[in-house]
C-alpha cells in the first residue's frame, strides 16, 4: 500500500485519540481510511498528493464541488463580521423565504445543526401534534442517530422494532414499527392494526442509506394515502435528495406533499446544517409559539445561513441540479454498457447511483442488499482508489454526481471499474 502508506501511518495515530479511529463510523474502513487534505471541484487530494475522481462527495453535500469560489467568498465575507451572535440575522430570513418558495409542501421552517438534529426534532414535533407515540420507518431507512430511528426489524419485519445500538431503551424502541421499503401489503398490515396509534411515518423517498433504492410505483403514494386516511403524519427525510433530485426535492419530482420535510446536507453548502419544516398549523406547535420544545445554540448560524443562501443561488445560477441529473443518466447508461454481462447491477436516479455486486436484477429493498457481495465492494473500492476514483466506502452508501464530472471523467470512471472487477476476479 505504498501509494496510501502515509495515511496508513496517520490513521495508527488517530487510533490512539478517536475511538476506532475516526469521529463518525462510516468514515472507518479496511484496512484503513484515507486521508485527504483537499477538495479541487470534484475531485479529492489526499495527503501524499494521489488525486480522486470524488463520487462521495462527503457523503453527498458537494453537489457543486469542493471550493466553490462564489461560496468561499460569501463565507470570508461573513466571517469578517462574525459567526455566532445567538441573536436572530438578517441573511436568516433571506434563507428562510428561498427555502419556502422552493419547498411547495413548507410553509415554515427550523434551522438546526445537522440531520439528526432535523429528524429528531420532526419526529418530536408529529408525536405533539397527533398525541400518540409511534413511528414507523422502514429497514434500511437512516434518519441520524438517535434513539427513535437507530432500530431495525425483528424477525417479523412489522412488529415492534428491536434496538439497532446498545443504549436505546427497550421501552423506547417498542414505538417504532420497522417496515421493509416497497412493502405494500406490510405497511397496510401495519395501518390497518394500528393506524389510530401512529403519529408519523418517516421515509426517504429514495433510499440511500442502503444504497441507492427508489420507489416502487405507487408506493409513496400509498404511504400519503394511509397516513392521511388514518390521521397520522407522513414526513420525507430528505436530508439526501432535498436539493439534488429536483430544485422542490424528491417530494416535488413524484408529486407527492408530505407533512413535514427535514433536509440537510446540501443546504448549507457544506457547512453543518439541518432543517424541518411543513405545514404551518403543524409547525406553530414548535417553540416559542407551540409546546413542543426545540433550541440550539448554533441553529442558524451566520456563517452556514451565508453559506446556505449562497448554495441555493449556485443550485440556480448554473443550473446544477438539471445537470448533474445529467451527469448521472450518462454515468449509469456507460456502466451498464461497460459492465454488461458482469455480476453487477448499476441502479440509481438523478445524480444518484450504486453499483451491486449481485446477480438480481434490481435491489428492492435491505433483504436484497444483504445478498449482494458486500466483502467484495470493499475490496473494488480500495481498488479504485488505487485508480484515482473515490466511491463510498460501503455498499451501504449511495454514490453521488457533481455537475463538474466531465465526460473524461466517466470514461475513466467505467475503465477503472472494469480493471478493477477484472484484477478482483
Ligand atoms: C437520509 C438521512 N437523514 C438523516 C441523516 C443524518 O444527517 P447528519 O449526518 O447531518 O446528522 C442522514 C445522514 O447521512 C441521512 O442520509
Amino acid at each position: 500500500m505504498e501509494r496510501f502508506e502515509k495515511s496508513e501511518e496517520r490513521f495508527e495515530e488517530a487510533k490512539k485519540y478517536f475511538v476506532g479511529g475516526v469521529n463518525s463510523p462510516a468514515r472507518a474502513y479496511d484496512p484503513f481510511p484515507i486521508f485527504m487534505e483537499r477538495g479541487e471541484g470534484n475531485k479529492l487530494v489526499d495527503i501524499q498528493g494521489n488525486e480522486f475522481i470524488d463520487y462521495s462527495l462527503a457523503f453527498g453535500p458537494m453537489i457543486f464541488g469542493h471550493v466553490h469560489p462564489k461560496l468561499k467568498e460569501k463565507v470570508v465575507e461573513q466571517i469578517e463580521k462574525g459567526w455566532a451572535f445567538g441573536t436572530p440575522c438578517e441573511d436568516g430570513i433571506e434563507f428562510g423565504r428561498r427555502l419556502v418558495e422552493r419547498f411547495g409542501s413548507i410553509d415554515k421552517v427550523r434551522l438546526v445543526n445537522t440531520g439528526t438534529e432535523a429528524t429528531m426534532s420532526a419526529i418530536r414535533l408529529a408525536r405533539g401534534y397527533t398525541g400518540r407515540d409511534k413511528i414507523v420507518k422502514f429497514s434500511g431507512g437512516f434518519h441520524g442517530a438517535h434513539d427513535s430511528v437507530l432500530i431495525e426489524a425483528g424477525s417479523g419485519a412489522s412488529t415492534h422494532g428491536s434496538p439497532d445500538s446498545l443504549g436505546v431503551p427497550e421501552d423506547f424502541a417498542k414505538h417504532t414499527i420497522v417496515v421493509p421499503w416497497n412493502d405494500e401489503e406490510k405497511m397496510k398490515k401495519v395501518f390497518e392494526e394500528k393506524g389510530d396509534e401512529i403519529a408519523c411515518i418517516i421515509a426517504e423517498p429514495i433510499t440511500g442509506n442502503y444504497g441507492c433504492i427508489p420507489p416502487e410505483p405507487n408506493f409513496l403514494n400509498l404511504l400519503r394515502d394511509l397516513t392521511e386516511a388514518n390521521g397520522s403524519l407522513l414526513i420525507f427525510d430528505e436530508v439526501i435528495t432535498g436539493f439534488r433530485v429536483s430544485s422542490g426535492g424528491a417530494q416535488e419530482h413524484f408529486g407527492i406533499e408530505p407533512d413535514l420535510t427535514t433536509l440537510g446536507k446540501i443546504g448549507g453548502g457544506g457547512f453543518p446544517i439541518g432543517i424541518f419544516g411543513g405545514r404551518e398549523d403543524i409547525m406553530e406547535e414548535v417553540s416559542p409559539s407551540g409546546d413542543v420544545y426545540q433550541a440550539g445554540t448554533f441553529s442558524a448560524n451566520p456563517v452556514v445561513v451565508s453559506a446556505g443562501i449562497q448554495a441555493l443561488k449556485i443550485l440556480e445560477e448554473e443550473n446544477v441540479i438539471e445537470k448533474a441529473n445529467r451527469k448521472g443518466e450518462e454515468l449509469r447508461s456507460k456502466l451498464r454498457e461497460g459492465l454488461a454481462g458482469e455480476d453487477v447491477l448499476v441502479q440509481g436516479i438523478s445524480s444518484m447511483f450504486s453499483l451491486f455486486l449481485t446477480d438480481q436484477d434490481e435491489v428492492k429493498n435491505k433483504q436484497d442488499v444483504k445478498r449482494c457481495d458486500l466483502e467484495g465492494y470493499n475490496d473494488l473500492h480500495r481498488e479504485l482508489a488505487k485508480r484515482g476514483v473515490y466511491f463510498p466506502p460501503s455498499q451501504f452508501e449511495t454514490s453521488f454526481l457533481t455537475h463538474l464530472h466531465t465526460e473524461e471523467d466517466l470514461e475513466r470512471t467505467v475503465e477503472a471499474v472494469e480493471r478493477s472487477l477484472e484484477v478482483l476476479s
